[in-house]
């Protein structure tokens, strides 16, 4: 299986993790949200500490507890996540992006709580896009030979959506979950494909997020310098 589960494969390597689901202000009490458990980003920060490397977190909205040897930070917004991002990506080997980045925020997020009035309809929620992380640190590189490596849950179409995602963000590799009838969201199994940048896919083999997060990492650890497996 993941050949490089239970080893010191990833001893100093620096990596950040995002998961979670973004939330976005609607007002002082109500936010625009999604249905990510964070459970596949928390695997694949609990199995890269595990294998020795130097863990940041960064953990939207997320109930679970804090995987051992791992630094969590917590963040709410898509803004608030790129900020983490960021500034972790100075300093790391290895960038994941697992978490849900909500694509829309509201346009304005009002100071009260908006209320109802009987017999009235309510005005629309403007939306504006949020930044693309993914493609903004592919695209950066804060250092040389970084591994950048996006998530991307699909229902129609997997692999051509996954590779037009893929070329589109710029990351090295990209995980495609098959979702829809109940899979991936939630549940503590998951079925995925990566993609890499030269055009190569790699079937992840179906089981626990541990599992898949392990193989993940083994495909990560190829493409680190001075790896030799
Ligand atoms: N992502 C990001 N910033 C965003 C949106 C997405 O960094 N504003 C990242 C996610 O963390 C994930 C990858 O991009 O690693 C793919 O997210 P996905 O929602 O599948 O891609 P989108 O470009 O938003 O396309 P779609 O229209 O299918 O939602
Ligand atoms: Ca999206």
């Amino acid at each position: 299986l993941a050949r490089g589960a239970g080893t010191a494969d990833l001893a100093g390597v620096r990596v950040v993790v995002s998961a979670g689901g973004t939330r976005e202000a609607i007002d002082p009490v109500r936010f625009l949200g999604n249905r990510s458990s964070g459970r596949q980003g928390y695997a694949l920060a609990a199995t890269a500490a595990a294998r020795g490397a130097s863990v940041t977190l960064l953990s939207a909205n997320v109930e679970l507890p804090d995987p051992a040897g791992v630094d969590v930070r917590r963040v709410t917004s898509a803004r608030e996540l790129r900020e983490a991002v960021l500034e972790g990506a100075a300093t790391a080997d290895v960038v994941v992006m697992a978490a849900a980045v909500a694509d829309f925020r509201p346009d304005t997020v009002t100071a009260s709580k908006i209320k109802k009035t009987a017999g009235t309809t309510p005005a629309p929620i403007a939306l504006v896009e949020n930044p693309d992380i993914l493609a903004e640190v592919s695209r950066e590189r804060a250092r040389p030979g970084q591994i950048v490596v996006g998530f991307a849950a699909e229902t129609d179409n997997v692999l051509d959506n996954g590779r037009a995602k893929l070329a589109r963000k710029g990351c090295d590799l990209l995980v495609v979950n098959q979702v829809g009838d109940g899979r991936a969201f939630g549940t503590a199994d998951n079925q995925a494909v990566v993609l890499t940048a030269e055009g190569a896919s790699v079937e992840i083999e179906r089981g626990p997020k541990e599992d898949v997060a392990d193989q993940v990492w083994d495909l990560v650890a190829t493409r680190i310098p001075g790896d030799t497996g």
